[in-house]
């Protein structure tokens, strides 16, 4: 038996008899989730595998991948999502919450993928894209055709003011947050593109119905939900004006609308009737929720399991405008997911995740341009690894998938993209420099085709580091449920941190930075468990050089 299957075989049997040879503490005692001890893999279904060969991946794809992920320890996979869509936002516009899109397949390889997953122990994750629908979807299209539709009051419509749009608002995706109809003679609110109209929470029978489609899927056997931008379904009582932030005299929306009081009435209903009782994982998508109010959201008195908050993101931009950029330092990254970690220590759990589909890949965004690309990959997997709460691997970056740049703005395909480049523009960027933004910050970075003759442990030093430190991370107790506190909070160029458990500690020290750097003396005394590098200084760390103390 290689290691491999040892540590394998021994998980097993702590799972079926509760012995644990590793840590001493089992799953009864540690009074944890399945979803706390595992790690989640996500997948952006158009890019991931394409088993019929016509350019997109597949559900069937997925299933001939799931050997792959069983390999990497994944216990879940959320899916980006895969309801019919007309693809304006590559499936986060969505005309039918209750079938799959038949380019990625039918509910029958839906069905065959969650028994196959299943028989490898992992569940398969859906994301519910609740705050809009696609300005296709039946309800719109009835919402729109009369004031008096059954339906006229499942979005948010309001007359014209003075002959133009009620507020100053800015969508995400660039332009007023208005659009006019015609059919109806009434502005709709749109947070994203024009094709995204919002629907409208306080409507008890909208609520009903998207409640009734995320059952649907559990009783269909998923094992939780990621819950899209759900800091917008509560809108403000009225809709003002707010101070113009870019050239074009508009406000970011998010400004005006994320996070409205009240939001936690819906969330607890929501949870209410979908979740409790079930045996589910529920992670909500939550830009501007601050670690302080992470209590609220997470934990006994919260509505999600986890949440994924955006405080180390976009440290490399101002308020999210990509033409915007700003420098960041690495204790700014640290002291960000510090708080995190500390919000969450006692009471609530922490996704922890440097890329998805909405950011720039982990190499290019959070190491200097000269950085070796696989060492970077390396480092920043120890980080994600080794911290305390459930990790999210992206798909591609167990491979160490890097940004690519494109030469022209019309070669990228991301709405998002488009818009950030046209507001570079009306700020008085050239296009030279406003290509260079969307270079650096695209969507499109993150959901290129995956190559998979990558895939190969012997030929990748990337994904070889990933086995070996997923097989670690399931194999330490203290790195499943062990405390986190941060070291050497001030360097600016090591991340290091001690997760214990009871008498038993392990270190994490990751060098970010592009030169050596100087450990502490203390760190002499200390046994190396797992190494990037084989460095003989033991006060050194190369560059990008990661390793793993015995505490
Ligand atoms: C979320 C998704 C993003 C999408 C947006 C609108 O932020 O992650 O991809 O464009 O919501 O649904």
């Amino acid at each position: 038996m290689n290691r491999r299957e040892f540590i394998k075989g021994s998980i097993a049997l702590t799972a079926g008899l509760m012995i644990d040879p590793f840590g001493g503490i089992t799953m009864a005692e540690s009074n944890q989730k399945w979803w706390q001890r595992t790690v989640f893999y996500q997948i952006y279904a158009k890019s991931f595998n394409d088993a019929n060969g016509d350019g997109v991946g597949d559900l069937r794809g997925i299933i001939a991948r799931l050997d792959y992920l069983q390999s990497l320890n994944v216990g879940a996979i959320w899916i980006t999502p895969i309801y019919p869509s007309p693809m304006v936002d590559n499936g986060y516009d969505i005309s039918d919450y209750t079938t799959i899109d038949p380019r990625y397949g039918t509910m029958s390889d839906f069905d065959e993928l969650i028994e196959e997953a299943r028989a490898r122990g992992i569940k398969i994750i859906m994301d519910l894209v609740y705050n809009h629908s696609s300005d296709r979807h039946p309800w719109f299209v009835e919402s729109k055709s009369d004031r008096s539709n059954p339906k006229a009051d499942w979005y948010i419509w309001r007359d014209a003011v003075d002959g133009h749009e009620p507020t100053n608002w800015r969508s995400i995706f660039g332009g007023s947050a208005w659009t006019w109809s015609a059919e109806r003679q009434q502005y709709y609110l749109h947070t994203f593109a024009k094709e995204q109209p919002d629907l409208n929470w306080e409507n008890p029978a909208v609520r009903r119905a998207l409640y009734d489609s995320a059952r649907s899927w559990i009783d269909r056997g998923v094992g939780g939900f990621r819950i899209d931008a759900i800091v917008y379904i509560k809108k403000p009582s009225k809709f003002v004006n707010g101070t113009p932030d870019g050239a074009d005299g508009m406000i970011n929306i998010h400004t005006m609308t994320a996070n409205t009081d009240g939001i936690l009435d819906f969330l607890h209903e929501f949870k209410r009737e979908c979740f409790d009782g079930r045996d589910i994982v529920t992670v909500g998508e939550a830009n501007s929720v601050k670690p302080s109010q992470l209590k609220d959201w997470v934990g006994t008195d919260g509505v999600f399991d986890m949440l994924f908050e955006f405080s180390h993101l976009g440290l490399g931009i101002e308020n999210e405008v990509w033409c915007r950029p700003r420098r960041w330092k690495l204790t700014e990254l640290k002291s960000a997911l510090t708080a995190s970690q500390q919000a969450t220590a006692q009471n609530g759990w922490y996704p922890i995740f440097f890329e998805n589909h909405d950011q720039p890949r982990g190499v290019n965004q959070y190491f200097a341009s000269d950085a070796d690309p696989i060492k970077a990959a390396r480092a920043l997997a120890t980080v994600l690894l080794t911290m305390r709460g459930t990790p999210f691997i992206y798909e591609g970056q167990e491979l160490g998938v890097t940004n690519v740049n494109r030469s022209s703005i019309d070669e990228y395909e991301d709405i998002q993209t488009h818009a950030q480049y046209e507001f570079a523009l009306k700020e008085g960027l050239t296009a030279t420099e406003a290509l260079e933004c969307v270079q650096t910050r695209s969507r499109d970075n993150a959901r290129l085709p995956i190559d998979w003759s990558k895939a190969t442990p012997v030929n990748n030093p990337v994904l070889m580091w990933y086995l070996e430190l997923t097989d670690f991370r399931l194999a330490h107790e203290e790195l499943l449920s062990g405390t986190y506190k941060e070291l050497l909070p001030r360097d600016e160029q090591i991340f290091a941190f001690e997760r214990t458990l009871g008498t038993k500690k392990l270190i994490t020290a990751v060098n970010f930075s592009t030169s050596e750097a100087k450990l502490p003396k203390s760190f002499a005394e200390l046994k190396i468990l797992l190494g990037s590098e084989h460095n003989p200084e033991p006060l050194k760390l190369r560059p990008l050089e990661a390793r793993i103390y015995r505490g």
